[in-house]
């Protein structure tokens, strides 16, 4: 079997301006050891990406990312900022796709890929989020949504970018509410995404992509979530936000 490195990443959405950010890091870096076979990622505000940065120096163990992009390489798009921006922060990854980018500021799923390919050319790693909503679960339409969101991006991503692929399953019923999906749930879907990236790449190929779960990740059910087959890693929002819990949900990684 394929041995992915776990990822445990935290996404801070709108919280930890860059002083609280500065804290966090003097508070979390003493509670956690570089570990073989285990990566942390955070995904600070823009504002604070660089008190972030400024922190984890010296912790290869720990890397950086951003929480959005556009595709275009810079221009009149106020608010925004571009990959080669984000690269020469010191960006290493790029979360796309987000549900609340899709279900509060509208991204389209055409929108998500040429984010996705813009984050690829630019030599960052893309996490690709994906999740059903409440209603599209009900009606039976989980994996076939989630299928539906992977699709387009997948045929845009040629094999040789795959390595620097990653994927975060966040069923949208689970973020932020307290109810994460059952550890079967969880591995359903992680199955379901495993199969799509098999049908487009190939076994082999496709066993490179880590597939993380998010969605109401606590430090009480980290261990059991990754203990699921197919399950490399968690993408954490609320319990990424505290020091300590965030620690224990990175040991529990193992
Ligand atoms: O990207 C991770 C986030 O959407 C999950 O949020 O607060 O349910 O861990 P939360």
């Amino acid at each position: 079997t394929v041995t992915r490195t776990r990822i445990l990443a935290g996404n801070w959405k709108m919280n930890h301006g860059p002083s609280q950010a500065a804290r966090f890091f003097a508070d979390f870096l003493p509670l956690v050891e570089p570990a073989d076979g285990r990566s942390v990622v955070f995904f600070p505000p823009a504002v604070s990406f660089a008190a972030a940065r400024e922190a984890v120096q010296g912790r290869p163990d720990v890397r950086l990312g951003v929480q959005n992009v556009h595709w275009e390489a810079g221009g009149a798009f106020t608010g925004e900022l571009s990959v080669s921006m984000a690269a020469d922060a010191g960006a290493e990854l790029v979360l796309v796709g987000h549900s609340e980018r899709r279900h509060v500021f509208g991204e389209t799923i055409d929108e998500t890929v040429r984010k996705t390919v813009a984050v690829l050319e630019g030599g960052l790693d893309p996490v690709l989020c994906v999740g059903e909503t409440i209603d599209e679960r009900r009606a039976d339409r989980a994996e076939a949504v989630v299928v539906e969101q992977l699709g387009p991006v997948l045929a845009a991503v040629p094999v040789e970018h795959l390595a620097r692929l990653v994927i975060a399953y966040e069923p949208v019923w689970a973020i932020g509410t307290g109810v994460t999906a059952t550890p079967a749930d969880a591995a359903a879907m992680h199955a379901a995404v495993r199969r799509t990236l098999e049908e487009v790449y190939g076994a082999g190929a496709a066993g490179q992509v880590p597939v993380l779960y998010g969605g109401s990740v606590k430090p009480e059910n980290a261990a059991e979530l990754m203990s699921q087959p197919g399950v490399d890693g968690v993408l954490v929002g609320g319990a990424s936000l505290d020091p300590a819990g965030f620690a224990a949900i990175v040991r529990a990684a193992g």
